[in-house]
């Protein structure tokens, strides 16, 4: 079952009201939408989001009581623009919510692939119908693009040596299933003490790296963030729970931007680039998990939530 991470603090500051309209980026279970669309009944819609075709039917059936006030969309979040006009024509939109990664559903499916701690084809694509597999990501990349993969997405640091020992060993034998990966990772990890629980698996890190590369994650969301912004109406929340440094990196970075009036170099006397505010900052800090929920629910440990409001 899938707990919905941060869920009371995304509900206390999106300020959501009776009648309102609001989008989920990253529908999932619909817990988030759940709680979203109760505090706007009687007549709020919710766009949901999601890649992963699977998750969509899975809200579709947990928020069914809500009839036609749940709208399910099956895309990437990236395509927001493409529903503007769909979205605009039902009236103001007063909130969005992206609560990013992969579900416990997700990982709990060994099909999927999304988890190094169970035997599985090494598939990890939201979105089943398209793209590459993290086993063609394997397969195929030269040793210089595993290392970046590795070390851009996921900080392994033994990145290079795992990326030459993923070449040598495909040419014996492709990579087709989780746990071969696993047992290289194992091999070729200078960090052993996992074996005695001290540190996190090395694999947690190499699998992180190969989802966001098969997915784009970094990609999809520094796309649809100015969408996002420019899509709320006045004074509407935008809320992202990033699970990773990368990601909540991404998200701070995106925010300062839109929040300032400049961004001329600091050398430049005098502002050329025209830029205006288009939201505030709500949460100079990250919120983070209380102790209670991590005990509760051990997967919102690394779980940051930002807002901003749109001006
Ligand atoms: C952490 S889960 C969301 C759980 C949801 N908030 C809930 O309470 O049930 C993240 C979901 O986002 C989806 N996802 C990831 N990237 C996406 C993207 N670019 N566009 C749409 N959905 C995406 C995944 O398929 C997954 O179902």
């Amino acid at each position: 079952m899938h707990i919905p991470v941060l869920l009371q603090e995304v509900i206390n500051n999106l300020n959501l009201k009776p009648n309102d309209n609001c989008l989920d980026a990253t529908v999932g279970a619909g817990g988030h939408a759940h709680a979203m669309l109760s505090c706007t009944s009687p007549a709020g819609k919710l766009w949901g989001f999601d890649r992963d075709r699977t998750a969509l039917m899975l809200a579709t059936q947990e928020l069914k009581s809500f009839q036609d006030r749940f709208i399910a969309i099956h895309d990437s979040f990236a395509n927001l623009d493409l529903y503007q006009e769909q979205i605009t024509k039902e009236g103001p939109l007063q909130a969005i919510v992206a609560d990013l990664g992969v579900s416990s559903m997700q990982l709990d499916i060994s099909e999927r692939g999304f988890s190094f701690r169970l035997s599985s084809p090494l598939d990890m694509r939201f979105d089943q119908n398209r793209g590459e597999t993290a086993a063609d990501v394997l397969n195929s990349r030269s040793a210089k693009d595993l290392q970046t993969i590795f070390s851009d997405y996921g900080e392994v640091r033994f990145a290079r040596t795992l990326a030459q020992a993923v070449v040598n060993e495909r040419k014996a034998r492709p990579f087709h299933n989780s746990d071969q990966l696993v047992a290289l990772v194992e091999k070729v990890s200078p960090f052993k003490s996992f074996k005695l629980r001290r540190r996190i698996h090395p694999a947690t890190t190499v699998f992180q790296a190969l989802r966001l590369e098969v997915n784009h994650e970094l990609d999809h969301l520094k796309i649809f963030l100015p969408k996002a912004i420019s899509l709320l109406s006045a004074h509407g929340r935008l809320a992202i729970i990033s699970f990773h440094s990368l990601e909540d990196r991404l998200v701070k970075n995106i925010f300062k931007t839109a929040s300032l009036d400049c961004i001329c170099p600091p050398e430049i006397p005098q502002c050329r680039c025209n830029h205006r505010a288009t939201v505030k900052i709500i949460t100079k800090k990250p919120i983070v998990p209380t102790n209670l929920e991590i005990q509760n629910n051990p997967r919102a440990r690394s779980a940051k939530l930002r807002l901003i409001e749109k001006i």
